[in-house]
């Protein structure tokens, strides 16, 4: 198979319209037998739920090539299943797991000539979506959905690829408590836009936010879950009812604990111990490991010891290892990774 003739290795992460996408529509009760298409626009009522009341949900995951020429997804099945959790949080139907991961893998091998070569950096990321599509005035769930799977070839999330992010702490909340924070809505990211343009405008990479209730703990940013390393080389995460549970993290944290024998923790992180960790990073499909420099806090400098040039040791370790699985160098554990081609 040929690939397509683009510049892999200067790929960011932005849209770019491929071959194929995957439909199927939910009317009368029923999930239709859907199927690839060509056409990347869609035609829906002036009235639709999702453009009503934002009646959407999304996930993300990537396809990748292997140093011997596979094509290859990672854990597709969790990608389903915290769809699955969205969906009901919504009130929308559920798009069964087997035909999920059955639609990954048609929209990959229909896409074959976008997935980026072995070794350049990119990969293909695939967007799994369903909205309301059908037509609804009072506040109330749509009858009809329409389930897709897009995807597109990507390179780094946060432009300068590896090199260490500076973030700030937001004065806005991206949860409620009890809200809808850990599920993957289009609404959590609609409301984070106004913050990361401003970030983006006074220098920051990411916002983090922190815990809505009392706001005196660290939750994420708004695309991704965050990890810090302490001095003695112990990989801590933020424990949140709040927060995405996001299949990076929660990878990572097996990585760190299995293959590189490291101390893993899952609890409650103060904003005010962040200044005693040795590393942090911002951990997502899209971001991967992105290292983390400097955090700001109002005025207040926060300089990981790692440093404004490269990745500290241990995320580097993580780093190396998680993508080592995902691009078939390194043994993956049972079931992490589906074979396309
Ligand atoms: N947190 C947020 C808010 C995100 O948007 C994402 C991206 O999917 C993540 C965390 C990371 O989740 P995952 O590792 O499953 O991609
Ligand atoms: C992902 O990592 O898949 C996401 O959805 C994050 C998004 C902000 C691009």
């Amino acid at each position: 198979m040929e690939k397509k003739d683009i510049n892999w290795g200067e790929l960011g992460f932005g849209y770019m319209p491929t071959d194929y996408r995957f439909v199927s529509n939910w009317k009368n009760g029923a999930w239709d037998d859907g199927a690839l298409i060509t056409d990347p626009n869609i035609v829906i009522s002036e009235c639709a739920g999702v453009l009503q009341y934002a009646q959407t949900v999304f996930e993300g995951l990537k396809a990748y090539t292997t140093e011997d020429g596979r094509i290859v997804c990672f854990r597709p099945d969790l990608n389903a299943d915290r769809l699955e959790a969205s969906c009901k949080r919504l009130q929308m139907p559920v798009f069964p797991k087997e035909r999920f991961i059955e639609a990954v893998r048609e929209v990959v091998k229909s896409n074959a000539a976008f997935v980026p070569p072995f070794g350049s950096g990119a990969t293909l990321y695939l967007r799994p979506y369903m909205f309301g599509s059908d037509a609804v005035i009072g506040v109330k769930p749509a009858t009809e959905y329409q389930f897709r799977i897009l995807c597109t070839p990507v390179g780094p999330y946060f432009k300068g690829g590896v090199k260490p992010l500076t973030v700030r702490i937001s004065d806005l909340d991206r949860a409620a408590p009890r809200g809808t924070g850990n599920i993957k809505a289009g609404l959590n990211y609609a409301m984070s836009l106004y913050n990361i343009v401003d970030a983006h405008n006074c220098g920051f990479d990411e916002n983090i936010y922190l815990d809505p209730g009392t706001r005196t703990k660290i939750e994420e940013t708004g695309g991704a879950n965050i990890i810090f390393v302490t001095k003695d080389n112990k990989v801590v995460t933020p424990k949140s009812d709040s927060i995405l549970p996001s299949i990076t993290r929660r990878s990572l944290l097996q990585v760190a604990a299995d293959y590189c024998g490291l101390e893993v923790e899952e609890r409650e992180i103060e904003l005010a111990e962040i200044g005693e960790f040795a590393e942090c990073g911002l951990c997502g499909t899209a971001a991967v490991i992105s290292p983390v420099g400097k955090i700001v806090d109002h005025g207040k400098e926060i300089c990981l010891p790692a440093g404004m040039t490269e990745m500290g040791p241990v995320t580097k370790k993580l780093y190396d290892t998680l993508t080592g699985i995902q691009m078939g160098r390194i043994p993956a554990p049972e079931g992490w990774i589906v074979e396309i081609m």
